[in-house]
This record gives structure tokens, sequence and C-alpha cells, in this order.
């Protein structure tokens, strides 16, 4: 197949630190939907995926699990439930999988830091700068956020160490045209932030090669040195075409690539790679384009927030089509997205049980009910009231293509349920069920069924990309052998006397309330399964200036003594700061037994509370304690903080 048909399209290659989560699927499952369009489309396609393997992290992790680094990724790559698992369960038709580890990628990569070193853009220096070890990334102080990592907010450490520096100041200007030009990074305000946030401020010379940890590529002429990791991640995307190796031999005919990546990553594909490239003398990317990120309550993912959106577990109870769907459909690609299994759960009931799922088995349904499950081939149209339908389903490919090509598969999915929602109405309008009790409208009502199987074929193979096995099922039911692109685009390719089948329902409807129940249950398990202390869920927001009333101060305990009389006061005279001592009454006899252990310590006391008699004495305000089942302390604060320091 000659080269102007190719089609490279990538996917990051993900960090093997961790089990990936639902904004990975997320990312893989939308680069599989345009690969598998692209092949609809005809196209000679490359899909690639893997395993950014290398790094400090990584070490660290393995370190902590008690494991070689090696062992470390390869469970998490290849074991069971592993990253390979999940692409598999997703059904991701990667033509490769790059692991940075594989051998040929490790020589190539040592042959592509010698060419950029070779050109004279890579040199030896001393790195001193901002570094945070989880992003691996050094940072310039004029980048941080508050003192923190800008893309992860947490705590960065200054940092020093002879490396090598890749001349990146040097490709500012072509790098900047390339953005200009509004065709290469996509959607455009990732340009503008690019721009704005990097090449405008002055891009600096990068990092390429660190001494501090050995897992990674070694520099082939300086021992010691290993090459850091965005030349050895990006440089995946043409090592896994046989670049400067011998395991593979497609660079020619399909590079150059689109590279799909999240928007936090968008900056070393758009930057540093194409200069990367320019070093080395190679074509540049199609495209990049930086997609948004699913959040969960507005924030990033994160283990604490539960497990309800683990992909195996949604997959699961859904099925992969549900959830590939849904994925594509609620998204708007280039933005960020709020997750919830509400949201999971309404886009199924709405999209797949009713207006696709129904339609099919309806229409199944009074074919066989009317007909036997095969239309007479004696039919009889009607304009006026077949005309729109047939004018919408036609004219679909056009519009989905138009979206699809500019990676907007929300837009695209949204105009095939214009279609799908006109075939919905299409049949009130007809009514079919009265048509059947006149034998003078058979002709009328097998036209009518005809209509609806070919409006289905053509939208259900639309959605092939993404959910590749529901529209070949529904395919056919409706009677086509297969799913042809030229097919999709004319509307009366099913013979007049088609064969319709029946079958399972594609989405059963799924009881919003007992759904969100179970998986709370679930959620709570699995948390308590990991150690979770307590899964009650936060109480609900206050304000700020409410919480501000409280005045929390810290107090340091003069004296403490049981109460006569009572099993579980304590007696408490507090300097408070004032100068005046205070009292408050505490029920802590049961955890503090003897009481004389409290005595010059620090506590918290809220101090605006009114006062209170307990046991025939005042109490003035409540020490702050903790508690967890049996177990109940008073909040110590450290020593140095004096009594009356404000609590805020
Ligand atoms: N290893 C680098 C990429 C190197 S590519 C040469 C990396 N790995 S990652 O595992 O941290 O992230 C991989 C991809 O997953 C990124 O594109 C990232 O944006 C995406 N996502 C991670 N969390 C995500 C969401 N919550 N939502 C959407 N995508 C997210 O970065």
């Amino acid at each position: 197949m000659s080269k102007e048909n190719t089609f490279y399209i990538t996917t990051p290659i993900y960090y093997p630190s961790d089990k990936l989560h639902i904004g990975h699927t997320y990312c893989t499952v939308a680069t599989d939907s345009f690969a598998r369009y692209k092949r609809l489309r005809g196209y000679d396609v490359m899909f690639l995926t893997g395993t950014d393997e290398h790094g400090q992290k990584i070490e660290e992790k393995a370190k902590e699990a008690g494991v070689t680094p090696q062992q470390f990724v390869d469970k998490i790559v290849e074991g069971e439930g592993g990253i390979l698992d999940l692409w598999k369960l997703m059904n991701i038709s990667n033509d490769r999988f790059i692991r940075t580890t594989d051998d040929y990628h490790v020589k190539s990569i040592q042959r592509i830091f010698r060419r950029m070193y070779d050109a004279g853009d890579i040199y030896k220096g001393k790195y001193s700068g901002m570094y945070c070890t989880p992003c691996e990334s050094f940072w310039t102080e004029s980048q941080l956020v508050d003192g923190k990592c800008p893309d992860c907010g947490r705590p960065v450490k200054y940092a020093e160490e002879e490396a090598y520096f890749f001349k990146l100041s040097k490709y500012a200007q072509p790098v900047k045209e390339l953005l200009l030009t509004g065709e290469f990074l996509q959607p455009m305000s990732r340009v503008n932030e690019m721009i704005k946030n990097f090449i405008d401020p002055g891009l600096e010379d990068l990092c390429v090669s660190r001494t501090s940890f050995s897992w990674g590529i070694p520099v082939d002429f300086d021992p010691g040195h290993v090459v850091y990791v965005w030349v050895d991640a990006l440089s995946n995307y043409i090592t896994a075409l046989g670049f400067d190796n011998d395991r593979y031999d497609d660079f020619d005919h399909y590079w150059p690539a689109v590279h799909i990546v999240g928007k936090e990553i968008v900056r070393f594909h758009s930057i540093i790679w194409p200069a990367m490239l320019m070093s080395m003398g190679l074509p540049l990317p199609k495209k990049v384009y930086g997609h948004g990120w699913l959040l969960i309550d507005g924030g990033k993912m994160s283990k604490s927030k539960g497990n309800v959106a683990d992909p195996y577990l949604l997959a699961e109870r859904y099925g992969v089509d549900a959830l590939r769907f849904f994925l594509m459909r609620t998204f708007p690609f280039g933005s960020d997205g709020n997750f919830s299994n509400e949201l999971l759960i309404s886009c199924i009931n709405a999209d797949l049980a009713n207006d696709l799922g129904n339609l099919v088995s309806r229409t199944g349904a009074m074919v066989k009910k009317y007909f036997g499950g095969t239309l007479p081939a004696e039919q009889e149209g009607d304009d006026a009231m077949d005309g729109e339908l047939i004018a919408m389903a036609s004219a679909l490919h056009e519009k989905y293509a138009a979206e699809m090509d500019a990676f907007q598969p929300q837009n695209a999915i949204g105009e095939v349920f214009k279609v799908l929602s006109r075939a919905n109405k299409y049949i009130d309008e007809n009514a079919p069920w009265l048509l059947i009790k006149d034998e003078t409208k058979k002709a009328r009502l097998a036209r009518v069924l005809y209509n609806l199987v070919e409006t289905i074929r053509i939208c259900a193979g639309l959605l092939v990309p993404f959910m590749p096995e529901t529209a070949a099922e529904i395919t056919r039911r409706m009677g086509a052998d297969a799913i042809v692109w030229d097919d999709l685009c004319r509307f009366g390719v099913l013979p007049a006397d088609v064969t319709v089948a029946q079958g399972d329902a594609l989405f059963p409807r799924i009881d919003m309330d007992k759904e969100l129940a179970a998986l709370e249950e679930i959620s709570a398990a699995q948390k308590a399964a990991a150690g979770a202390v307590n899964t009650e869920p936060v109480r609900p927001n206050v304000k700020i200036d409410d919480f501000a009333k409280c005045d929390l101060r810290v107090c340091k305990i003069l004296a403490c003594e049981k109460v006569p009389n009572s099993e579980k006061l304590l007696k408490f005279t507090l300097d408070d700061g004032s100068g005046k001592p205070r009292q408050i009454l505490s029920g802590m006899q049961p955890f503090y037994p003897d009481p004389a252990v409290l005595v010059d310590k620090k506590v918290v006391a809220i101090l605006n509370l009114p006062t209170r008699k307990m046991a025939g004495l005042e109490s003035n305000g409540m020490l702050l304690s903790a508690e967890q089942g049996d177990l109940v302390r008073l909040c110590l604060v450290p020593d140095e903080i004096p009594a009356g320091a404000i609590i805020s």
C-alpha cells in the first residue's frame, strides 16, 4: 500500500507505577476509536501504545516493594490484571505495544542520544533547580505554583547534579512557528497555553541525562549518566517503527504520527519532541491532540476517591462497549470532564437502552411479528413521510466524518444519535401497529420497516469505532454481512426482502438508585479491604466564614485531675495565653487513667462555646480529640508553639 494511505496514531506510553485507572482508559479508548475509524475509512493504520518504564519513581517504588525495577514493571505490565490485560479487556486494537525496557528500544535510544550529541545539540553542564520527584520534572522558580510543582501540586526539592543538556533554546523560533500553523497542535487553546507559558518567557535548555539514579538507559559514551526520561519516552514513537534498530522496518512507511496525549504532557509533545526531531533532521509529527482530563468531584483521580471508577469493575458490570461508548459520548474531547457513576448509568439508560437498544429490538420484533422475520419485496414509499429520515441517514456519514476528522468523537456520536432519535419518531409517525390492521397498507408497512432497518444499519456501522462488538451484532441482526464504509454512505444497500434477526436486549435498563447503592457498598468494602479507617461520607460543606467563627487556640495544661463522683470527666486547668487560667471539663478519664501525664502538654481548645455546668463544675470551652473505635486521644500541639497561639 502506498504511503499516502497510511495513518500512524499513538497513545502516550503509560507509567507502570500503579494500576491504570479510568482516565488512562479514556485516553486509550479514544485513540483506539480514531484508529478503528481510519481503518473503516480504508487507511493502512499503525496504532501504537506502550509503557514508559524507566525513571526514579519506578526505581523508588520497586525498592519499596522489595523487588528489582524490572520485576516491578513486568508485574504491572504483563501480570494478571496488568496493563496488557486491561487493553485486551477494553478491546483495544493496537498493532504494536512498546516497552521502553525492550532491547531494541534501548539500543535505539543510545543511538538517538548520540545523533543529537553529534549534531552539537547536547552538551555537558550542571543542573540545579527545583525538582518534583513524582513527575520527574525540574522546574524553575517562576514556574512553581505556590512553591509547588505546577503539574501535580506536590512539594519540590532543590537538586543539583552533573548532566547533559539539550539545546532546546535553539529551537524556540522554529517550534513557535510550528505551533502557530494551528494544524500541528490542537485544540487551539493549547497553542496559546504553550506560547504564553513556555515559549514567550524563554525556553531553557533541557536536562537530558541524570547521574543520581540508575534505572534508565545508560549514555554509552559516558557511563554513569542515564538518559533522562523524556528523550527515552518520546523517542518510543519512532523506535517502535524501527528507527535506529533492526527490529522493525516501518519508519519510512508510517512516520509521521498523530499523537493523542493528555493536556499535562502537551508541553513535552509539542515543544520538546519537535525540537528533538528537528535536531535529528527528521520529519515532524502530523499532529498532537491534547485532550482534557477526567476528574472525580472536580479533582484529580486518586485511590482515596474509591474504586468505583475502576475500569475492570465498570466493564464487568456494564459491558466493555457500554463503558467505551460512555467515555466517548459524554466528554468533549478537548476539555476536562467530571466522571461520575450517575452519569455513566444515565448514559447507558438514555442512549443505549432507550434510543438505540429499543429501536433495534422494536424494529426486529415488528419485522418478526408482521412478516415472520423477512420483509416482502413489494414495498411502497411515501416521500412526505420518509424523506426527512432518508435524507438524514444518507447525509450522516459526511457530518460524522467531519467530526471524527477533527477529533471530536462526542460530536460524531451526537450526529448518529440525532438520526436514531429521528428514527424513533418515525415509528410513532407511521404507527406500524395501525398499518398492519389494513391489508391494503402491507406494502407501506414493509417500506416503513425497511427504512428503519436501513437507518439502524448505517447508525450501527458508524458506531463501530466506539462499540466494536455491539455494532457488529446490530449489523448482523439487520441482515448485513459486514461494516463497509461505502455502504454506510448509501441508503438502500440492503435488499428489500431483507431478513432481520432478533436477539437479547442489547443494553438492559439499569435501576439507578439500586445500582448507586450497590456501588456504594462495593466502594465501602474496597476501602475497608484496603485498610481505610473511615468510610463515613464527608459532611456537607460549611462556609469558610462559618468555620472562622470558631475560636480555636493552643492551651497548655497546667493541672489535670479526676472530677469527684464522675467516671468520665477530667478537670483541666489551662493557660490559654490570656494570663488568666481557664477551666474546661472533658470526658477523657477512661482514656487517660493517669491524668498527671497530661500536665505541661499543649492541646487545642475551642474557647467560644457557652459555659456549661457538668458535675456541678463550670466548663468554659471544649478540648479537641481524635477518635477511632475505642481509641481516643487529645489533639496535641508541638511544644514550640506557645499557649494562646491561634489555630486557623
Ligand atoms: N509516561 C508519560 C507519557 C510519556 S509519552 C512519551 C505519562 N504517563 S502517565 O501514565 O502519567 O499518563 C499517560 C496518559 O494518561 C497522559 O496522557 C495523561 O494525560 C493520561 N491521563 C492520566 N490521568 C488522566 C485522567 N484522569 N483523565 C484523562 N487522561 C489522563 O505521562
